[in-house]
């Protein structure tokens, strides 16, 4: 798959040294005290999907009636290949954190955000070890999905940086965040319980820097730029509206049915006969609730959904009347 190729950030140096923005440093402060080493998970721990890797009355990711009629054994091996699907299209997402903390650390222009970006980086690089090493106790890595190589080429080429402030710490990370809280709490796997656990309390903090970075340097953008930002949000919503209904982001779950000895096409039968049965079946129901649980409201709270671009989000039948609930209380959670 080839991601669009980025253009190179914006350099911006700054002379000033010492603390100039308190908030930016306070999140810097925690990043370096809270640094964990891969070590710390206990990787003699057996991954065995026959031990329930995902607790059937919780999980997210097989849910459909159809896979209720599978052997126990085809069953397990299919939430084997799931989680390593999901996990590859993460650990794809962290590289693209890496990247664009990378760029974030040059052209942000004040050196406290700058040293949060680079702590960000190393964060980063933490998750893309522990996710591969867990992905490879299951299965290879798959290729990303169509819709996350655009997001990502999207992110890693905008010409501002605060509109990858939203792209990364706001939509991609918001995202993640929302699916790793579902994936924790579906899993009886202890190491991959203990995993999310670290990872998540890093992604709280890049989150919650991308939120107050954004509230005040979007208000001292010029009105055109800062429309252009607004775009931007309004585009990778649309994006992310798209996921499961690009062919390419659904040529590694066909994979996994056909390993399972399963006929996508038999499984798409299945399918629409469920639709048609309850009038509500989606082929892509995380995204909606990432989008409206965690996305939406960190939208709101920058002040990206203006007047302006409102009724854009209303024609993506998304309500720009969010609830903050959801995002405030995971917030809270991970950053005591
Ligand atoms: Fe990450
Ligand atoms: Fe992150």
């Amino acid at each position: 798959m080839d991601i669009q190729l980025a253009i190179a950030p914006s350099l911006a140096w700054d002379w000033r040294y010492g603390v100039n923005d308190e908030k930016a440093e306070a999140l810097y402060k925690k990043a370096v005290s809270e640094q964990w080493q891969a070590e710390q998970l206990n990787w003699e721990y057996l991954v065995d999907p026959a031990r329930n890797l995902l607790d059937p009355a919780r999980e997210t990711l097989v849910d459909a009636a159809f896979f209720r009629l599978l052997k126990k054994s085809q069953r397990e091996h299919f939430e084997a290949l799931c989680v390593a699907e999901t996990l590859s299209q993460t650990l794809h997402g962290e590289q693209g954190a890496l990247l664009v903390s990378c760029q974030l650390a040059q052209s942000l222009p004040g050196m406290d955000a700058k040293l949060f970006a680079a702590t960000q980086a190393m964060d980063e690089a933490r998750h893309i070890e522990v996710f591969s090493r867990y992905i490879y106790r299951l299965h290879d890595v798959y290729e990303p999905a169509t819709t996350l190589g655009r997001v990502l080429g999207k992110v890693m080429s905008a010409r501002h940086w605060q509109a990858k402030l939203v792209g990364m710490q706001i939509m991609v990370e918001g995202l993640a965040l929302a699916n790793f809280s579902k994936l924790r709490a579906a899993t009886n796997c202890e190491l991959l319980r203990n995993l999310l656990r670290f990872v998540m309390r890093d992604e709280a903090r890049h989150v919650a820097f991308g939120n107050q970075y954004l509230k005040s340097s979007l208000a001292q953008m010029h009105a055109d730029e800062r429309a252009e930002v607004e775009d931007f949000a309004v585009e990778l919503v649309r994006e992310y509206r798209m996921w499961g209904r690009n062919p390419g982001d659904l040529s590694n779950f066909f994979a996994n049915l056909i390993a399972i000895g399963v006929d996508p096409p038999d499984y798409l039968a299945q399918l629409k006969a469920g639709f048609a049965a309850s009038g509500s079946l989606a082929l892509a129901p995380k995204m909606m609730q990432g989008l409206e649980a965690v996305i939406m409201p960190g939208l709101r709270r920058v002040g990206l959904i203006t007047d302006r671009v409102r009724d854009c989000y209303l024609g993506d039948e998304l309500d720009a009347a969010v609830d903050m609930r959801t995002l405030e209380d995971l917030e809270k959670s991970l950053l005591a």
